[in-house]
């Protein structure tokens, strides 16, 4: 599955001020390869989740397009959008998300209850989870996890629906060595099935594991390899 964008830019304002703006992203042009692991690095406030989340259905760009497999996803109604982003890309948030109601094995499949289909969901969450390690957690509520198993809740969560594309932001900020290994082995085990990975992060630890390098600065992005 394709996935492209055309001179997309965002811009944004500074303390709520519509005459005090500036752009986070400037006009980009990026096609996520499909089939291997690319990885943005670049350092804090660059603008990378800036990108990560208009590539992943989330923040309407300024100006530009983006491209699912030739649809335009900001053209489409919200609805629609969220359909097709929640099928189709899986995304692991920098930030901390868990719906504190909801246990982690709840969690983990509510995109599949809500957007996708629940057969054979619950057996591949479990395996997650068992993948992850935290497959012991499964009844606990989310709010009773560290930020570590938190994080690796979540990327069992984008990989539910078993997306061709995943948006993985700062997917191992807070994850030890052995942790880390493992979350990167398994993007690099999908993308040798066939998804197209983009792992966005500061850190260059990731780097032995990419195919593709991009460095985002001050909201230019540019191919380093
Ligand atoms: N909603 C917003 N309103 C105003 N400014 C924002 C908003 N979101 C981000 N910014 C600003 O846009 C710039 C890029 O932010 P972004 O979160 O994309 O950076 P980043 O590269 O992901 O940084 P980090 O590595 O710290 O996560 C920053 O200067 C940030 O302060
Ligand atoms: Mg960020």
């Amino acid at each position: 599955m394709k996935l492209i964008s055309q001179g997309i830019t965002r811009r944004f304002f500074r303390n709520g001020r519509n005459t005090n703006f500036f752009y986070a992203l400037q006009s980009t042009d990026f096609a996520l390869q499909e089939g291997a692991v690319t990885e943005i690095i670049g350092r804090s406030g660059s603008g990378k989740t800036t990108f990560a989340n208009i590539l992943s259905g989330l923040l309407v760009p300024t100006e530009g397009s983006l491209y699912l497999d030739g649809v335009e996803l900001y053209a489409l109604k919200d609805e629609r959008r969220s359909i097709l982003r929640n099928r189709h890309i899986g995304m692991v948030p920098q930030g901390q998300t868990g719906l504190q109601s909801l246990n982690v094995l709840e969690n983990v499949l509510a995109p599949a209850m809500m957007y996708g289909d629940m057969k054979g969901r619950e057996a591949l969450a479990r395996q997650y989870l068992e993948e992850m390690e935290i497959s012991d957690l499964c009844d606990v509520y989310s709010n009773e996890l560290s930020g570590g198993e938190l994080r690796r809740m979540s990327i069992a969560r984008a990989l539910i629906n078993s997306p061709e594309i995943i948006i993985a932001d700062e997917p191992t900020g807070d994850l030890d060595d052995d942790t880390t290994a493992l979350v990167l082995r398994l993007f690099r085990r999908l993308a040798e099935k066939g998804c197209s990975v983009l792992i966005v992060t500061h850190e260059q630890e990731a780097i032995h594991y990419a195919d593709n390098i991009y460095r985002m600065e001050k909201g230019v992005l540019s191919e380093i390899r």
